[in-house]
């Protein structure tokens, strides 16, 4: 197994700003799965879904985790709400590192992205619902795929650090 810390979550769980915030506090590199994608294809996540649509998304998703493999050590990497709904994602999250599963409800999760357009699968109707359905589908598949289930509903943001940093026993 790889020695990098990797969060995972439903959208708006916090994995990017949980990444950025442990990065600080360890003194490591974060590595953001839905930036380097972005970065790779000099589109947004939306431009992505709306010209190429989530079947290619999913496939680059697939080919980041893969590399991050072969080059990433000691870091942090935050996947995508949906990187480990595929098991060969769960298998390369596992070689990654430690899997921590940021979990949330479904009214802090709507609270948190009600707003923010960047969120293509979000951009229906009746959010809260959708939020609910895909939740109650992806929450085992994020339990399967985690070391640690770390309930933030609640808590400060130093108190899921201090939880992360004891149970990957990095410091
Ligand atoms: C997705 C989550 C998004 C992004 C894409 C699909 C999902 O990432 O990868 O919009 O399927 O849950 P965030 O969880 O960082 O919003």
């Amino acid at each position: 197994m790889g020695d990098n810390i990797v969060l995972i979550g439903f959208m708006g769980s916090g994995k990017t700003s949980i990444g950025i915030k442990l990065s600080y506090r360890l003194r490591r590199t974060v590595l953001d799965v839905d930036k380097q994608i972005e970065r790779k294809e000099n589109l947004t996540i939306s431009e992505i879904f709306k010209m190429k649509g989530e079947k290619y998304f999913r496939k680059l998703e697939t080919q980041c985790l893969e590399e991050l493999v072969h080059t990433c050590r000691g870091q942090i990497i935050s996947a995508g709400g949906g990187t480990p709904l595929k098991a060969e994602n769960r298998e390369l999250l596992r070689q990654l590192g430690k899997v921590i599963y940021l979990k949330i409800t479904p009214e802090t999760c709507y609270e948190r992205v009600k707003d923010d357009k960047g969120r293509p699968l979000l951009l229906v109707e009746d959010p809260l619902a959708t939020i609910r359905g895909m939740l109650q589908e992806r929450n085992p598949v994020y339990e399967e795929a985690a070391d640690v289930i770390l309930e933030t509903e609640g808590k400060e943001f130093e108190e899921i650090l201090d939880i992360i940093v004891h149970e990957t026993g990095m410091e």
